[in-house]
């Protein structure tokens, strides 16, 4: 396993690691109509390359494989958090979650926060984060369950 910076070039893979993400893992927790509405197969493949772009996230490679993605803004927010259905409980996420700490660290951050979807929920909590609010997100029309999630970074004195 290996994690590395995202390229130009990856925005196809991540596309799929992310609909993998939603349609295989998440939509145990979520109707169709919601897991439709949060990662429709067809949408615009340039709009798609230029939101990668733009969130350089850290990319997870199994064996020359794509199997997740995580991205951490500079104020510490975490928009995109993907692991594919390929790859569960094999420790990707962990290795995501690592390197977003480490890079939390390097620029001095105080707190992450994401709004993690109910599948993801579990996972943030063992990473030591905590729901601050159950909220509702509108995507494309639809209503999702969502929490923001935060965690304080104590970085050593
Ligand atoms: C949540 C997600 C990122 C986890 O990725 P992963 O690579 O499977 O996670 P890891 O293997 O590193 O898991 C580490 C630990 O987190 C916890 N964990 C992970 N997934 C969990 C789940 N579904 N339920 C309960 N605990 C979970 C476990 O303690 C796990 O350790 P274990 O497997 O030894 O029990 C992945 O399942 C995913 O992409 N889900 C769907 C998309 C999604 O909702 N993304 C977030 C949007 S905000």
């Amino acid at each position: 396993m290996e994690i590395r910076r995202f390229k130009s070039g990856d925005e196809g893979a991540l596309f799929q690691v992310f609909l993998s993400a939603v349609h295989d893992i998440a939509s145990r927790d979520y109707t169709v109509e919601q897991i439709k509405a949060w990662a429709p197969a067809d949408f615009p493949p340039e709009l798609w390359a230029s939101r990668m772009r733009e969130l350089q996230p850290f990319v997870v490679e199994v064996d020359g494989d794509i199997a997740g993605y995580a991205d951490i803004q500079t104020n510490g927010y975490i928009d995109h958090f993907f692991v594919s259905g390929a790859y569960p409980r094999q420790g990707v996420g962990t290795q995501l979650m690592n390197r977003i700490h480490e890079q939390a660290q390097l620029i001095g951050l105080n707190e992450l926060t994401s709004d993690v979807s109910q599948t993801a929920q579990p996972f943030f909590s063992h990473h030591g984060f905590h729901v601050v609010e159950q909220r509702l997100l509108t995507k494309r029309g639809v209503t999702l369950q969502s929490g923001l999630m935060r965690k304080d970074l104590h970085h050593g004195t």
